[in-house]
């Protein structure tokens, strides 16, 4: 028998692209090939993209230009383009790139395994189509043990919100929600597997509107409820969520759910009410502040995390300050920000944007303040007993590492076998970005 042919996913952007990569792995590995972590043995490579920002876009020509060398020792090396980067400049990657054998949109996966075999020569494969088919119905499900005890599952897609400066609607097109019945059958593969903690991803996950067992429109917290009747599944996330998604059943799930974690990644963007109309977020900055109160009065130690846009066009310099008031009003346990990069196709594209110095400042600005916040945030953990999901080994021989229900890092002196296992942890340190503690 000849040795199996090696895939390489190199992997950008959000975690919807870290689910899109397992999936696209698993369609490959039903076709025979093994993952190598190494380029330099793949015969197939796959950079799966990202086109939030023009950073992390043009990374993307970089990388290819970087790879195409590695065609010169095997000739039969097949290098593929997936994810936004694909779908928004599918044929100007390979007008740009010729070293780039296929380009696959975000929607067409499944196809992944026939565009590879169509793949030829000077004669690139190429799908950008938004199929009506859901393509995780068509990809072979792992049966292995999982990895890791924890794990992410896709319950929605696209976005129909179209903030003036954001490329995901383009690039992942209008919201779609899986049917429960099939998330259903997804997470108890999982847990078979091994898993005892999902995170329920979707570009506007709290959007989710999906089919439910009885034939009906179901919301998220009808899907959080249900999942959380799997025995053996013991925690559960949600990732990323619109402010004005935040139903009353989800805010009050925060509080009913004992396997809802007590973290929220909410995104703002910005604190000023002109700055948020202008990027067309339909909030308030109050709203936004009146759903965070809500949320606290159900879940007191809810951790909050954002994102945060700085230099959006026209943000003057009382705007910002509205941003970093609103910030010390919340208070986050994490967050991101970001300086706003023009992204062609989208609205804001089009107006004078904020001088770049400007622009750096108030990020270093803001980020100071979101650094003190995390540091508070960490240290208020010391001498606290927290349960711990044990996912991996630490740097230190001894040593195991999870994540708490606030989902902080945590560094604990543990036997291997504690790995996938739930365990109470006191915590005696704090540093900016983990904790460490020793088993109760
Ligand atoms: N669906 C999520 C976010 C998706 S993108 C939501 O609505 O919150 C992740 C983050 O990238 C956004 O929250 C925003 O802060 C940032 N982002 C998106 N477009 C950007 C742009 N053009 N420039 C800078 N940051 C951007
Ligand atoms: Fe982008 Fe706004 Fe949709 Fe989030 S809600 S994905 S920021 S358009
Ligand atoms: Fe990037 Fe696409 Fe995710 S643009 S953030 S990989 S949805």
């Amino acid at each position: 028998m000849s040795a199996p042919k090696k895939l390489h996913v190199k992997t950008y952007g959000c975690q919807m692209n870290v689910y899109d990569s397992e999936r696209m792995a698993e369609a490959m590995g039903a076709q025979g090939y093994v993952t190598t972590d190494r380029p330099e043995d793949a015969d197939l490579i796959l950079l799966n993209t990202c086109h939030i920002r023009e950073k992390a876009a043009e990374k993307v020509y970089s990388e290819l230009g970087r790879l195409k060398g590695l065609k010169a020792k095997n000739p039969d090396l097949k290098i593929g383009v997936a994810g936004c980067v694909a779908q928004a400049e599918g044929a100007e990657i390979v007008a740009r790139q010729p070293a780039v054998d296929l380009v696959v949109g975000p929607q067409s996966y499944h196809r992944l395994p026939d565009l590879v075999a169509r793949a030829a020569p000077g004669a690139p494969a190429l799908d950008t189509e938004f199929p009506d088919e859901d393509k995780f119905e068509h990809l072979p499900k792992a049966r292995t043990p999982a990895a890791r005890p924890t794990a992410f599952l896709t319950v929605q897609e696209g976005c129909d919100k179209f903030c003036a400066f954001c490329v995901v609607p383009y690039t992942r097109g209008a919201e779609v929600s899986r049917p429960v019945a099939r998330l259903l059958d997804e997470t108890r593969a999982l847990v078979d597997r091994g898993v005892v903690e999902v995170t329920l991803l979707g570009q506007n996950v709290n959007g989710y509107h999906g089919e439910g067992t009885d034939g009906r429109s179901w919301s998220l917290a009808d899907l959080i409820h249900t999942l959380a009747d799997i025995e053996g599944l013991e925690r559960i996330r949600y990732t990323t969520s619109h402010p004005n998604d935040m139903t009353d059943d989800l805010i009050a799930a925060h509080g009913a759910q004992p396997k809802l974690m007590p973290y929220l990644h909410l995104p703002v963007q910005a604190g000023s009410d002109r700055v948020l109309k202008a990027m067309n977020r339909k909030h308030s900055a109050e709203s936004y502040i009146e759903i965070i109160d809500r949320l606290r009065a159900v879940r007191p130690d809810l951790a909050l995390s954002g994102d945060f846009i700085v230099g959006f066009p026209g943000e003057t310099d009382a705007d910002f300050e509205e941003t970093l008031t609103l910030v010390e009003r919340v208070r986050y346990a994490q967050a991101y920000s970001f300086k706003y990069s023009a992204r062609p196709g989208t609205p804001a594209a089009e107006r004078p944007g904020v001088a770049a110095e400007v622009a750096a400042e108030r990020l270093a600005r803001l980020q100071a303040l979101l650094s003190a916040q995390q540091t508070e945030a960490q240290e208020a953990m010391v001498g606290r007993e927290v349960s711990v999901l044990f996912e991996k080994a630490g740097r230190l021989p001894g040593q195991m590492i999870g994540k708490s229900e606030h989902l902080m890092a945590v560094h604990v002196p543990a036997p291997d076998e504690i790995k996938g296992r739930i365990a109470r942890v006191r915590i005696t340190e704090a540093a900016p970005h983990s904790l460490a503690g020793n088993l109760v």
